[in-house]
């Protein structure tokens, strides 16, 4: 066959093809347009879930009776100034949504500018253009798109049932008005009304107007476990609210990512949350997020994926390091703080007929202004002297309560545990006379006379495995042995900050082989690596020599592995973290070894000094699995479930 330019209606097809999947696919595209034209309130209504029909109501600027015409030629755009594409301020540039969807579809567009007297109407059927003719309407744009793929019937049988396609479309205004709270969304789908967002204005009580957008849409959870995030690095600016890591799913689908207001599905962006989180969540398990990623347009590139939802940015580590940075230091700030959801969960499974749901409010948490990472808690009663005593002495037998460090850890003994005395494997001595007194000066605390400490003061051990506490108006429940997992694992890590990574020297150094590029790249950030305790030099083109390694990782480490992920990492993202994250995991099964078991008795002061200490260390609101250590009951709470309110 002859080659031959392809007739403009199959052209628009093909495209339609790669831009309009589906219902929600228009959908998207029409709604980006409103936001475009600068409407402030958006009507989408649905039939057989976009199928038969798709409208877009918006008040935004309209379009000319001329310009009718040309926006639904292809490559017609009013959006690209200087014809640059590398200053994209809107969400839509390529001219190509609106020819796409009038090739597959019967497609209205009704129209009128401020100041015109009259509003334009213009059809497209199966690609065939109509001329503009006066129509009614008010200032905006309707656009009605009817029987979608009418005529390309293939696509058409690849359609779900309407309950799905609608679920996609309220997806996708739901992210796109995540990043639009000022805007008012509504879509509706023959008589039900999925969606309903009014406009955030943020005047009413002060209320963080994305916070309240971010709420009626993830959820009242979400917006009450939330930590703000507003962080900024040469240029880029990150903000938005991260969950709290208790508050977790077993998928990512709780992730909202944009960048420059465009929802985005980045696998970059994904890894950076997952490493904030390491620490805090088994890897099977997802926070909740909506982040927002604001750059400079020359920085990023968004004209990679026909339907926008990629991007590519220039400096890759430089995004990744501000999220994990940024996320990392919200989430040392919030301290000991679980997710209000734990205990509510709690007290709706104490609750004998579960019928009626405890209001929310009730469990919300008090905002306790703390300086990042540390515990200070302004206005609250210092500890006593006895009580200081008492959580030092707690600290010193802790580890060696469990005897010698188990086989199968070896690294535990030769690492910089060895150097840490608390961890040495002393026996455990008797009760220290601070620790004595203590106890004493609790032993005398009276019922009505409880010291204002976050997480109370030690009352009782039930089952061996948990500490009751009476707070001033509550009581908490803690999980000893992941509360005190948690402080040994923070203590770890410190001491790791503190006294730098012990390395191990290899009787018989390591030759790994890998790409000449990937070498060469491992060899110039050696000093970086040799930091984390990891020592290698290259060897010839092509290859590295590994000396020395960190001890934690034990004389089994699989070195060629190890090189190998840094090496991809360097590639892919001109940063590292596969060591470190290594690290981590070895710290954090070291201090599920190394700390108290459930079934062990504590005493009082025991107990004492473990929430004292559980106050004063960052992250210890959770286990290193995203489990809660602690649950907290308020008094009017368990006094309405005994009926006595
Ligand atoms: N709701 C609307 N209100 C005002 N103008 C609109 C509206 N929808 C489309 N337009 C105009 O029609 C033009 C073409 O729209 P179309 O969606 O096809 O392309 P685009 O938005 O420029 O780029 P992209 O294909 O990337 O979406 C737009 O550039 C805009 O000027
Ligand atoms: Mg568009």
């Amino acid at each position: 066959m002859p080659i031959r330019l392809l007739p403009e209606t199959l052209v628009n097809r093909i495209a339609a093809g790669e831009v309009v999947e589906r219902p929600a696919a228009a959908v998207k595209e029409l709604v980006e347009n409103a936001l475009d034209a600068g409407a402030r309130r958006i009507d989408v209504t649905l039939r057989d879930g976009g199928k038969a029909l798709i409208q877009v109501v918006d008040d935004g600027g309209g379009m000319a009776a001329e310009e009718l015409s040309l926006a639904v030629e292809r490559h017609a755009t009013s959006k690209l100034p200087g014809d640059d594409l590398l200053n994209i301020h809107t969400l839509g540039f390529r001219g190509e949504a609106l020819p796409s969807i009038g090739a597959v579809s019967r497609l209205t567009i009704t129209s009128r500018q401020p100041g015109s007297d009259s509003a334009w109407a213009l059809t497209v059927e199966g690609g065939a253009k109509g001329r503009p003719v006066p129509a009614a309407h008010p200032v905006g744009t309707r656009i009605e798109v009817r029987d979608l793929f009418y005529a390309t019937p293939a696509r058409l049988k690849f359609l779900k049932t309407t309950r799905t396609e609608t679920d996609h479309a309220v997806d996708v205004v739901q992210r796109l008005a995540m990043a639009h709270p000022d805007v008012a969304f509504t879509v509706a789908d023959e008589g039900r009304t999925p969606l309903r967002l009014p406009a955030q204005t943020g005047t009413l009580n002060g209320e963080d107007p994305l916070l309240a957008r971010l709420g009626a849409i993830m959820g009242r959870e979400f917006q009450e476990n939330a930590l703000p995030i507003d962080a900024r690095r040469e240029g880029v600016r990150l903000y938005g609210h991260i969950g709290l890591p208790t508050l977790n799913k077993n998928t990512a689908a709780g992730q909202y990512l944009f960048v420059n207001g465009r929802p985005v599905r980045d696998k970059l962006l994904l890894g950076a949350v997952r490493g904030a989180y390491a620490d805090f969540l088994a890897r099977d398990r997802h926070p909740l997020l909506a982040l927002f990623l604001d750059i400079p347009c020359e920085d990023v590139d968004v004209n990679v994926h026909p339907a926008k939802t990629e991007v590519r940015f220039r400096d890759q580590g430089l995004v990744r390091g501000l999220i994990v940075g940024a996320l990392k230091h919200a989430l040392a700030g919030a301290g000991h703080r679980a997710s209000t959801t734990v205990g509510q969960a709690a007290l709706a499974s104490f609750r004998a007929d579960g019928a009626k749901p405890i209001p929310q409010t009730a469990f919300q948490w008090q905002p306790q202004p703390h300086s990042g990472g540390g515990g200070s808690w302004p206005g609250i009663t210092r500890p006593t002297a006895g009580q200081v005593e008492a959580a030092r002495a707690f600290q010193a037998p802790m580890a060696a309560w469990e005897g010698p460090a188990p086989a199968t850890a070896p690294a535990y003994t030769h690492s910089v545990l060895a150097e840490a005395p608390a961890y040495a494997d002393a026996a455990p001595g008797p009760v220290s006379p601070g620790l004595a007194a203590a106890v004493a000066a609790l032993a005398q605390t009276g019922a009505d006379d409880v010291p204002d400490f976050p997480l109370g003061i030690a009352r009782a051990q039930v089952h061996q495995t948990y500490i009751v506490s009476q707070t001033r108006d509550g009581m908490v429940i803690v999980d000893q042995h992941a509360a005190h997992e948690r402080l040994v694992y923070e203590r770890i890590k410190q001491s790791m900050v503190a006294q730098g990574v012990k390395r191990q020297m290899l009787l018989i150094p390591e030759v790994v082989e890998l790409e000449e590029a990937a070498a060469a790249r491992l060899a110039e950030r050696s000093d970086e690596l040799a930091e984390l305790g990891l020592c290698l030099e290259s060897f010839g083109t092509g290859a590295v020599v590994v000396r020395e390694i960190p001890a934690l990782l034990g004389a089994k480490a699989d070195i060629k592995a190890l090189v190998t992920d840094i090496a991809d990492e360097l590639a892919e993202l001109g940063d590292q973290h596969a060591l470190k994250e290594r690290l981590e995991e070895v710290c954090s099964s070291m201090a599920c070894h190394g700390s108290v078991r459930a079934g062990r008795v504590l005493t009082v002061g025991e107990m004492d000094a473990l929430l004292r200490e559980m106050e004063a260390t960052p992250h210890s609101g959770q286990c290193n699995h995203g489990r809660p250590t602690y649950v907290e009951l308020k008094l009017a709470d368990i006094e309405r479930l005994f009926g006595r309110r």
